[in-house]
Order: C-alpha cells, then structure tokens, then sequence
C-alpha cells in the first residue's frame, strides 16, 4: 500500500515507518521537524535497507500537502503530526487547537481533494478522563480534561463527521495507553526537547546522568506500593498495532476508536525496578508531591484491538525498559550527539 506518513520523524513515527516497510508498503513522510530531527529518518532508512521520500512540510499548509498527496496518490494516511505536553497545552491552548485540530481538518481537506479515504489518526488515553470503571474500554464516557485532550477529542468528533460525508472513507482512532521502548537496535527511540514529561524519558536519563535524580509523583496514592499506576505498552507492539489497522480499513467503512495497551497496569516503583535489572544502573530517586491533574491509575481493556485488529501486545516491561536502556546508552544526547 502506498501510505503518507505525517509527523513520520517522531518517536512513534519512525517506529511505525521500520514496520510499514518491513511489510512492504511504499511511504511518504511529511514532517515540519518542529519535535524531531531530519536525523531520525536516515536512520530508518538504514535500518530499513530501503529509501522513501521526506518533505518538510507544516501539515496547516494545505496547497502543499495537496501537492504532495496529488502526486504520492496515497491509499491511506496516518496521522501522527501532532503538538502531545499536556501542561505546555494548558499554557498556549491555541497554539495546541491550530496545531492539532486546525492541521488535522487541513489534511482532510487535501485527503478530500486527492480523493483519499483511509485514515488512521493518533489518539490518547487521556481522551477518557477520571476513570468512571476501569479497565477503560471504548464505551467509557469521554471527557478531556485540558487543552490537548480536547483537541484529541475534536478530531475524533471531525473524523465521525468525515466518515459520515463521503461514503467509503474509513478513519480508526487508535487511543494510545503509555508509549515506551525503543527498536531494538538502539538506532532510534523517544528524544525529547528539553526536561522530559514523560516517566519513562525521565529514568533513562537519569540512568544515563543527564537527569540527577528521578522525582516520583505521589507515593500515598491507595495502590500496592502507592505510586501512580499506568498501562505501559511497547512502541514496537504499537507500531504493529498501525500496520494492523491499514489492514484493518479495507473492511471497514466508517469511523471507529480502539484502545492500543496491554491491559496491564504498573506502577512507577515497579517500572524503576524493572528498568534497574535491566540497564544494571541505579536509579537516584526521590518521593515528592503528587503531580497535579494525575491520576491514580490508568489502564486499557484491549480486548477490541484483539477482536477487529487481531492485534494484541507482545513485548513485556522487560523488553520496554531493556530497549530503552539500549538507544539511551547509545544515544546519551538522543540525536543531537551525531
Ligand atoms: P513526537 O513529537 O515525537 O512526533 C510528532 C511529530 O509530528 C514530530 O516529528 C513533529 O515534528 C511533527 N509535527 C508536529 N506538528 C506538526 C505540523 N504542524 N506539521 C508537520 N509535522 C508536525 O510525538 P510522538 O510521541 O511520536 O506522538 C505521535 C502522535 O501520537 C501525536 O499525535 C501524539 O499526540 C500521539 N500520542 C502520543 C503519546 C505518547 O505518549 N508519546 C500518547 C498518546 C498519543
Ligand atoms: C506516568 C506516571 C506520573 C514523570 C501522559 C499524558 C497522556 C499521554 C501519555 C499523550 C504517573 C509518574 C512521571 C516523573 C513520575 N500522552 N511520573 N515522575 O501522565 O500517564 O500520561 O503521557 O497522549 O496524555 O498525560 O504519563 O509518563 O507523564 O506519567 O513519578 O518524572 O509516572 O505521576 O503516575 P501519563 P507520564
């Protein structure tokens, strides 16, 4: 299949593009590069043994994704370009709405003019809020709880609506639990700008001595060693999960949300410790506040992923915190070391 990939250089992009090409479809990459490095892309491209063409592009630029779209003829896109700090969204909701929900109705609007119809976009978690039940499955309400869960919300909204316009479009929603890993090579993994959000960045570098210590948000929260409790799922399995979905649209012909997770939650502690074994480091930490807006526990039932997708998690917390471990060592300053 020929697929447009945007947001393909970051870190779930180049994850999903080794995977794409490793089954055999062709790829177009459209980034602006404003959270990735042009770097990231020639590595997939010398993992993968195979080239594919790039183009910086911002995806609010319309006339030149029509462009591009008129000439790649994709047979489907997946959606990945996208502003994810959720206090950054909190500081400037409207650069995070024009980014996220403004560049999505963008891409449909050039999918509609190149006659594209599959599409599968990157949700969140977080689009579920408070847990009213756990584990969250797809009928759970929906309530976002700050600027990038309402613009995640949104564009599932917009999708709905495509799909119901145009007969034959198809748009699947995966919702991402928490992304970790990196490919086992240690060529490429998760870099961020800057002092990481995210738990699993925040370890390997202080594994790795960028970071002093590891601060661990809440340790009374009424969990089994009180620490915050996630649902951890490898960046491969999610990949996967992609590839699984573009097979997944040709049956399809509307829009539909799936939950990519493992169904496993783990808490803060337990991943430190799996990640200590693993990379033989130790990790200074130190017990502080809760994080505001946190919440105790989050994790999925990917039981539709299984059903529709015959997708389901293979790669355990050892394999996420071993992966890690290996593209941060090898990778202390992330790209910007090359
Ligand atoms: P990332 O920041 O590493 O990758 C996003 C990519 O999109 C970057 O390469 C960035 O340069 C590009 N981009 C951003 N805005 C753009 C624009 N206007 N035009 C063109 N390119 C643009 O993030 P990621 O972790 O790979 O996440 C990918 C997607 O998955 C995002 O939409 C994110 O919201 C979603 N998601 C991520 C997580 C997570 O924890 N990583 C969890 C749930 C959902
Ligand atoms: C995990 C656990 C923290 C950092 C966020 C977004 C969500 C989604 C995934 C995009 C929590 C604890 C963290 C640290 C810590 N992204 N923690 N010390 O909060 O589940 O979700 O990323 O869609 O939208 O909100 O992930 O990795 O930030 O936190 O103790 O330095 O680790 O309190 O319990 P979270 P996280």
């Amino acid at each position: 299949m020929k697929v447009l990939v945007t947001g393909g250089a970051g870190y779930i992009g180049t994850h999903t593009l080794l995977e794409l090409l490793g089954c055999g479809h062709d790829v177009l990459v459209v980034d602006n590069y404003s959270n990735s490095s042009p770097i990231a892309l020639q590595r997939v491209r010398k993992l993968a043994g195979r080239d594919f063409e790039s183009l910086q592009i911002d995806i609010r630029d319309t006339e030149q994704l029509t462009e591009a779209m008129l000439e790649f003829q994709p047979q489907a896109v997946i959606h990945f370009a996208g502003l994810k700090a959720v206090g950054e969204s909190v500081e400037q909701p409207l650069r995070y709405y024009s980014n996220n929900v403004d560049g999505s109705i963008s891409l449909l609007l050039a999918m509609d003019k190149a006659a594209g119809h599959n599409f599968i976009f990157s949700s969140s978690a977080t689009v579920y809020g408070a847990p009213q039940y756990l584990p969250y499955d797809e009928k759970h309400p929906v309530k976002a709880v700050n600027p990038y869960g309402s613009s995640k919300l949104m564009v599932e909204e917009i999708l709905g609506d495509w799909c119901k316009s145009a007969p034959g479009t198809a748009a699947i929603s995966l919702r991402y639990f928490n992304p970790v890993g990196a490919h086992t090579s240690g060529e490429i993994g998760e870099d961020p700008q800057g002092i990481p959000n995210n738990l699993m960045p925040c370890i390997a570098q202080t594994a790795v001595g960028r970071l002093p210590q590891l601060k661990v948000f809440g340790s009374d929260y009424d969990k089994r060693d009180g620490t915050g409790e996630r649902d951890y799922i490898h960046v491969m399995d999610l990949a996967r999960a992609h590839v699984a979905a573009l097979d997944y649209l040709e049956q399809c012909n509307s829009f539909d949300a799936i939950n990519i997770g493992t169904g496993k939650g783990l808490t803060v502690l337990e991943l430190v410790k799996t990640f200590e074994q693993s990379s033989q480091q130790v990790i200074p930490l130190e017990l502080v506040e809760r994080r505001a807006g946190d919440l105790v526990s989050v994790y999925a039932d990917a039981s539709k992923a299984s059903r529709l997708l015959n997708w389901s998690a293979e790669l355990d917390v050892d394999a996420m915190c071993r992966d890690t471990w290996r593209w941060q060592s090898q990778n202390p300053q992330g790209y910007s070391g090359e």
